[in-house]
């Protein structure tokens, strides 16, 4: 087993991974206070709901994939006192704030390439990060490999939701949100590549069945907030 805490230099993914770290490396100081202002103060609620499933399987280790500023990490670490928690990112600046707020085991390394041994843990999460990832399908088999068979996958991420609220919410995200975020962050072009990314990345039944082909069974989808994030669950095989 690798000293977990132990930072190493990933090598970025090339393309959309190394304009992903520009992005996050750019708006890492405002990053919580742009998501909770421009969620509602929802995501709150979005990762309570996810720690109280992990929580459900007792884990004695976990990995919080794409940690970035580390709000599901630290509400981890409150829900599951006892597990071993692990937490990774390739954005260096997200990583410092995830520290400063109290996030304990930190590694800095690439999803597509963990540097953790085959099963090393019980439960993976991975909050808002699988839609920027470079290849969802290497991903996914990537997190597949550090799960120990039976183990749990948690994938919380936006979706576009049906309507009535399909309407609302695109123009919510298209005209209101980077607007919005461009005064809190001063990074208009990273709200307009969030709309984007929530428009590509596949949801339900969709999503569901990308997970299974890579590795994964008895995957769940529960959409939360009338269907604007969903919460996926699946066993590793
Ligand atoms: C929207 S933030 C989510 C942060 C956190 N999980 C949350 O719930 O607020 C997305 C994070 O994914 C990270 N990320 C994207 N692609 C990654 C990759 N290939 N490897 C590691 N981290 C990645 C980014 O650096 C960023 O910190």
């Amino acid at each position: 087993m690798p000293n977990l805490t132990e930072p190493l230099s990933p090598t970025p993914a090339p393309g959309k991974g190394a304009g992903v770290q520009r992005l996050f490396s750019a708006i890492a100081r405002r990053y919580d206070l742009a998501n909770h202002l421009l969620s509602g103060g929802m995501d709150f609620l979005w990762r309570r709901r996810a720690a109280a499933i992990v929580r459900a399987e007792s884990p004695q280790t976990i990995l919080d994939v794409a940690t970035g500023s580390g709000d599901l990490a630290l509400v981890l670490q409150k829900t599951c006192p006892t597990a071993h928690i692990t937490a990774t990112d390739f954005c260096q600046p997200m990583l410092d704030e995830a520290r400063r707020k109290g996030v304990q085991n930190i590694v800095l390394a690439d999803a597509l390439a963990l540097p953790f041994p085959d099963a090393a843990f019980d439960v993976l999460t991975v909050a808002f990060g699988l839609r920027n990832m470079e290849d969802w399908s290497r991903a996914l088999r990537e997190l597949a490999r550090v799960i120990r068979p039976g183990g749990l996958l948690l994938v919380l991420d936006f979706s576009v939701p049906p309507q009535p609220l399909r309407t609302l919410y695109r123009f919510y995200l298209h005209h209101i949100l980077p607007r919005l975020a461009s005064l809190l962050t001063g990074e208009k072009a990273a709200y307009d590549y969030l709309a984007d990314s929530i428009e590509t990345f596949p949801s339900g039944p969709s999503m569901n069945a990308l997970i299974q082909s890579c590795g994964f069974t008895e995957a769940k989808c529960q959409p939360l907030t009338g269907g604007i994030v969903s919460l996926y669950t699946a066993r590793r095989t």
